[in-house]
């Protein structure tokens, strides 16, 4: 089977599929999720999840393009989407441009995600004519936390709706193929979904979204906090540590390793070392 690109993902709203996606940092799981994923999502979390950072705003174009090439070799179906690390796309289409072409010549993924609205509209348009299919990401969008003033729902109120539907709207437009929706309501990830023409993938989005996507290890329950939307379908903490307790116990009573852990002599054991 031949890889998934950006107009495949497009194409399955059309048909009424269910788009699967998740994030991939790394190739062995990479691997495993490419078998049941229709994208693979190299997320920008990953300063967060992998790296230990407070939020995403660190994360170097460097970082994504190290992690990309994992996933990319990792996976053979699935489309791989790289996230855009803040501050690489922000100040003009040019920019943008410039950076997104590297990820892709870099690492051979399929996409690039950035994150913004109205805003970034016209730079959405530029890569989409030039050759770089591009994911939206509206809604909550965490390198704005700063500004944002914390990881929180959005277009709870009236005023925010507007905005958010107008963002949708205007990314829709720009040619992006595809657009996240990160933690915003019900009513109003069902009103986008219906007047776009591309996919809406939810993320704490409501099961309005055509399609859905999670953080691997907040679903796997590997991650120590998960926001409210995220559900656990895996103890994969309480698996690794079940198994660290065990190794510990057995290097420390000399229960591990055994002989059939150990390498012996092809010829035999001299009786005495001569010097
Ligand atoms: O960085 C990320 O993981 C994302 C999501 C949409 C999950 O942007
Ligand atoms: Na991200």
């Amino acid at each position: 089977t031949k890889r998934l690109l950006a107009p495949d993902i497009a194409a399955m709203k059309r048909r009424g599929d269910p788009i699967v996606a998740l994030t991939a940092y790394h190739a062995h799981t990479a691997a495993i999720a490419d078998k049941h994923c229709d994208f693979l999502l190299v997320g920008d979390s990953l300063g967060m999840v992998m790296h230990g950072f407070e939020t995403t705003v660190p994360v170097s174009l460097e970082l994504m393009i190290m992690h990309g090439r994992a996933v990319v070799r990792g996976a053979r179906h699935a489309l791989v989407v790289i996230d855009m690390p803040f501050g690489s796309y922000e100040e003009s289409p040019a920019v943008a441009f410039r950076n997104s072409a590297r990820v892709m010549k870099e690492t051979d993924c399929g996409a690039v995600k950035i994150e913004g609205g109205k805003s970034m509209a016209p730079t959405i348009r530029y890569l989409v004519e030039r050759g770089i299919p591009v994911m939206a990401h509206i809604g909550l969008t965490p390198q704005s936390v700063n500004v944002i003033g914390g990881f929180k729902a959005q277009g709870r109120t009236k005023e925010e709706w507007v905005s958010i539907e107008e963002d949708a709207r205007q990314v829709a437009e720009a040619g992006a193929f595809a657009i996240v929706l990160e933690a915003i309501t019900e009513p109003l990830a069902e009103r986008i979904t219906a007047s776009v023409p591309v996919p809406t993938i939810g993320i704490g989005a409501s099961p309005a979204c055509d399609g859905q996507i999670l953080v691997m290890e907040d679903m796997l329950g590997l991650s120590p906090r998960v926001p409210r939307f995220v559900k656990k379908f895996g103890k994969v903490a309480e698996v690794i540590e079940d198994a660290i307790r065990d190794y510990a116990h057995d290097v420390r009573t000399r229960a591990f390793p055994t002989p059939e852990h150990t390498y012996s002599m092809i010829d035999g054991t001299p009786s005495k070392t001569r010097r």
